[in-house]
């Protein structure tokens, strides 16, 4: 999906160095392509990087074509834990293409077209090049379809721990961040390309298969039945999940939105139904605050399996850990994860070093909703923390956290005691215009810190330079914030 305004410099400047760093100097193996012989001439078609570009994440997400559309059909039987699928992906190219690279593991390719001709196709580890029977021009568009079956394998990541495709008691879940979607579908897997998705998921009758945006019903037939779901805002391949299983559902409509939540039903009925059945109302006040929501749907889902020890703000119906609802209701990781629909799945990083943008102003959206509530104020959340936090998190600069911490105390709460510091400098006011301006702005794209501190620069008209260095990259605490 192409990005608005200034995001696509950004973003071009990622693919270039995703093609320096590779395989730009093989030889192009192309056919003919289309066009005057004059152009054809002219034209050198090369193979697309292997990766985005992600100095974090090199291997991450390809380079030279865009996706706008993924339509990811596939059937899993859980008695043999096999899945079958065949996903179409709708790109253009951004370069002139001799071959390009999807981002799968596991399962084994059975065939590809490009453009309804068969293309070849090679694996190496997670890596699928695809060489269609024709170049691809820049600003083409082009459809790849690919099918591929096989038993679906989890996402090992030694620093990070895993994600992506398990297998569980009465099904599956397809989960995790920085990456889960290349375990079960083909994919440019980094959050600099968003495209909107169709799924199509097959499961035997009596199961329930949930996934992002809206309900599109189900239809059985022999034996099977197929969920259909449509998430028409762009989203990064990460935000895209999967819950195969025996689930309770709830079903409802707010704001002319379709609600669709479920838990998995060996979760006692209680807190966790009670807590994701907030949600709405938490919407709604996150809405006053960032401005409209910015998806087509609601919903939560409450997961059991002991592996998955976490929430996660999947597009537009976040999954939470049973876990969360052990001690009772729990609205404040609801509130969490609902905040990340504004920041962090409509405005989506463009490199993993932000990662302190989604989880910074997603902690200090946990602090508003509590103060909301009639609990503790945001300033009593920050001052806890701004004397009680251990060195660590002084150490570590949440805007240059390394691989390492990308989840750590300092991403999340100095994240978050980053946007109370340029609450009190800028004042209530450009504070709440700027978080209104952000969502707005970049909405359905993407955005980088260098960004936000220059559109915070823009709407308090101060200086933030001397802040932003010393709350995002020192090595030390901060001085106390004061208005500036
Ligand atoms: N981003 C998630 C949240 O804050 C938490 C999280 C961190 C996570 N690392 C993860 C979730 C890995 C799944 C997998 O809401
Ligand atoms: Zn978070």
């Amino acid at each position: 999906m192409r990005q608005p305004r200034r995001s696509l410099r950004a973003k071009v400047g990622l693919l270039l160095v995703g093609a320096l760093l590779t395989g730009c100097g093989s030889t192009p193996d192309a056919a003919e392509p289309a066009g005057t012989p004059s152009q054809a001439a002219q034209r050198q078609f090369k193979p697309g990087a292997a990766g985005a570009g992600d100095p974090y994440f090199p291997g991450y997400g390809n380079g030279g074509y865009d996706v706008s559309r993924y339509t990811v059909k596939v059937r899993y039987d859980p008695a043999k834990d096999k899945l079958t699928g065949t996903t179409t992906v709708h790109a253009s190219a951004t370069s002139d293409l001799s071959a390009f690279n999807l981002d799968l593991a596991g399962l084994t390719v059975r065939s590809v077209t490009v453009d309804d001709e068969p293309a070849r196709y090679t694996r190496k580890g997670d890596e699928l090049t695809v060489t269609p029977a024709k170049g691809l021009i820049t600003g083409n568009g082009f459809v790849a379809e690919i099918r591929y079956d096989g038993k679906p394998e989890p996402l090992e990541n030694e620093l990070l721990g895993g994600g992506g495709f398990i297998h569980t008691t009465d099904g599956a879940i397809a989960l995790g961040q920085p990456e889960s979607a290349s375990s079960w579908f083909p994919v440019n897997d980094h959050p600099s390309d968003k495209a909107t998705y169709d799924f199509e998921i097959t499961v035997p009758d009596g199961l329930t298969a949930v996934s992002n945006g809206v309900p599109g019903g189900k239809a059985s037939r022999a034996g099977w039945t197929t969920w259909k779901w449509a998430e028409r805002a762009p989203m990064a391949s990460y935000l895209s999940f999967v819950v195969i299983g025996d689930l309770r559902v709830t079903t409802g409509k707010h704001k002319g939105r379709p609600i669709y939540s479920a838990v998995q039903t060996d979760v006692p009925e209680g807190a966790a139904d009670d807590s994701i059945a907030e949600t709405v109302r938490v919407a709604d006040y996150l809405e006053t605050v960032f401005g409209p929501y910015p998806f087509e749907a609601y919903g939560g889902v409450v997961i059991s399996d002991p592996r998955i020890r976490y929430a996660l703000e999947t597009q537009s119906r976040p999954v939470y850990a049973v876990d969360f609802f052990r001690q009772g209701v729990n609205t404040e990781v609801v509130a969490h994860e609902l905040a990340h629909q504004w920041y962090g799945d409509s405005v989506s990083l463009t490199r993993w070093q932000d990662i302190w943008l989604n989880e910074g102003l997603a902690t200090y959206a946990e602090w508003l909703w509590t103060e909301h509530r009639g609990g503790r104020k945001a300033e009593e959340s920050f001052a806890s923390r701004f004397h009680g936090s251990s060195d660590q998190v002084w150490r570590t600069p949440p805007g240059k956290p390394g691989v390492e911490n990308l989840f750590g105390n300092s991403v999340y709460q100095r994240g978050g005691m980053t946007v109370h510091a340029l609450r009190v400098a800028v004042g209530d006011d450009a504070f709440f215009k700027l978080l209104k301006t952000w969502s707005a702005e970049q909405r359905n794209g993407n955005g980088g810190t260098d960004e936000f501190v220059a559109l915070a620069e823009r709407v308090s008209g101060k200086q933030l330079d001397k802040l932003f260095d010393a709350w995002l990259y020192g090595t030390e605490r901060p001085a106390e914030p004061k208005p500036l």
